[in-house]
Order: C-alpha cells, then structure tokens, then sequence
C-alpha cells in the first residue's frame, strides 16, 4: 500500500512579464488576507484564461455537462478541490475498471481516442481550461462513449485528495506547457512533488507517460522522475546519449495538429514511460 503524499506549500513569487494570474486566489473575497494559508500561496502550473463558450459549445455544456462532467466540491478557489472529496469509480462512472487519467487534456484528443480504442477503462480527464473541456465534451456526445468523465480543476489538487493512493492505471500528461523562461520553470507542472504525488497514485505495476516537444523541459522531466524512488524508466540506457531514457512513441498517443507542426518545423517529440515498482 502506497502512503499519501503530504505537500509542501511552495511560496509564489509574483512573475512580471507575463499576464500571470494565480488562479488558487480568483474571485476568493478576502483571500489577499488569507495568503498565509498554504494551499492559496502555492505556484500553480496555469494562467486564467478566458473561459466563455462560443455560441454551439455553450450548447453542449449546457446540455450535456451535468451527466459528464464531475460537479467537484471546491475548498475555497474556483479550481481547488475539497479535501474530502474522493473519485468513487461506481458512484461517477457507474462501473470498477482500470482508470486512466489525463492531465492537461486540452481539446480531448488523446482522451477520446483512448476511451474509443479501450472501452473497458474509465479515463478522467483533468483541465482547468473550459473551452477544451466544452470541445471534449462535444466529442464525447459526438462518439456516444460512457467511459470518460472531465473535471476542471488543478491537477496537483485533484491528485492530491480526489484520487486514492493506488487507484490509477496510467496517468498521461502530453504536452504539458513547457514554461519556457528560467525564471517561469517553477511553474512547471512535472517537478519533484508531482512526481511522488504520482507515483503515489498509481496501482503497483502502473505506468505514467508524458511527452513534450520542449528539450529541456524534456530532460527535466526525465531527471525528475529518475529521482523518484518508486519509479523505474522502462528506457533507461537503452537509446544513445543525448536521447537517453526517452521512450518509443507511444501507439496510443493520437498524432495531433500540434505534433503535426512541430514535426514539420524540425522539432523532436520526446516520449517518457515509466512505471510503479
Ligand atoms: C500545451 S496544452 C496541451 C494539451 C493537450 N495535452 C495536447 O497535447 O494537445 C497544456 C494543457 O494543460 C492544461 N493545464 C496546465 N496546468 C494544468 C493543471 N495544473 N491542471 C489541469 N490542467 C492544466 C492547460 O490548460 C492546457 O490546456
């Protein structure tokens, strides 16, 4: 049995050239005066960005979003959870089987094509940005599948109280934004305490997958997770130097319009894959 992560709070420091807004304060009245508190003052891995719904998406949430998406309790942000609240397969998917969760599911691709391609899993699909989930939402209706669930919070918050400890199969995080700037890469969401709160997570024999388009945040990411002692990289030193650790794409990671481009302009796709000891 895998122990819970206890989760240091990390200290936000205000970044000036971007329009960065800390989403663990929005629309929070009084949260200026309750920034010691931890989880209100730790960095978060997004921006708040503008959430309205063109016309024909603000349709299929209205219609459809209260059967797929998960009505999560919030402790005091708008994407915070409750810390009581835990995913009970039965009670949200109707159904026990393997779960696979994507982190950062933008428009629903790689999600839609997974729960086309296994219709025995349950895949949960975890974004804080509405219009992808609206637009993941739409393909959900479009394909008639009953084996994905979205809920729009921060992923960090999500893993740390809404998923048991050995609960999840896989844990996907494709393309997660790169955070380019030195002084930006503590936003970067794959850094040390995601990795045990992932690893913590995941069943035993359980694998997590990333990739990303961004070499260093490729490197980082791999360096991160070789750290993490309950996590092997089934890679390891079996590709030549530069590309050591890096994975085989992976066959069920849908080839994307984004991928697509960044092929095209001559950049490299790393694939991560590592597994629960
Ligand atoms: C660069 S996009 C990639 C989207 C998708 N995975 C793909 O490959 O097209 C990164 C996504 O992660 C989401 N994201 C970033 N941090 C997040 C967090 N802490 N929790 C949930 N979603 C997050 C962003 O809103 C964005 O949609």
């Amino acid at each position: 049995m895998v122990a819970p992560v206890m989760v240091a709070p990390v200290t936000d420091v205000p970044v000036t050239d971007v329009p960065v807004v800390d989403v663990s304060l929005e629309d929070v009245p009084g949260a200026a005066s309750r920034m010691a508190e931890p989880f209100q003052s730790r960095t978060v891995s997004f921006v708040r960005r503008d959430n309205r719904l063109r016309p024909r998406l603000q349709r299929t949430w209205d219609e459809h979003h209260g059967t797929w998406v998960l009505d999560v309790p919030r402790a005091l942000a708008s994407m915070s959870v409750a810390p009581d609240y835990l995913l009970d397969q039965v009670r949200d998917f109707g159904r026990t089987a393997p779960l696979v969760v994507e982190i950062g599911s933008g428009t629903g691709d790689a999600v839609i094509q997974g729960a086309l391609a296994s219709p025995g899993t349950n895949f949960l699909a975890v974004e804080v940005y509405r219009p992808g989930m609206a637009a993941t939402l739409a393909k959900i209706v479009r394909h008639d599948l009953t084996n994905v669930r979205l809920v729009q919070a921060d992923a960090v918050q999500v893993l740390e109280h809404m998923l048991g400890p050995g609960s999840v199969a896989e844990f996907w995080v494709f393309f997660a934004d790169p955070w380019h700037k030195n002084r930006h890469h503590k936003r970067r969401l794959v850094n040390p305490v995601f990795a045990e709160l992932a690893a913590s997570r995941l069943v035993s024999g359980g694998t997590l997958r990333l990739a990303t388009d961004w070499a260093d945040y490729a490197r980082q990411m791999r360096d991160v997770l070789a750290a993490c002692g309950s996590l092997t990289n089934q890679y390891d030193g079996r590709l030549t130097d530069l590309q050591t650790g890096f994975a085989p794409r992976f066959e069920g990671r849908v080839m994307t319009r984004f991928e697509h481009k960044a092929l095209a302009l001559g950049s490299t796709i790393y694939d991560l894959e590592l597994r629960h000891r």
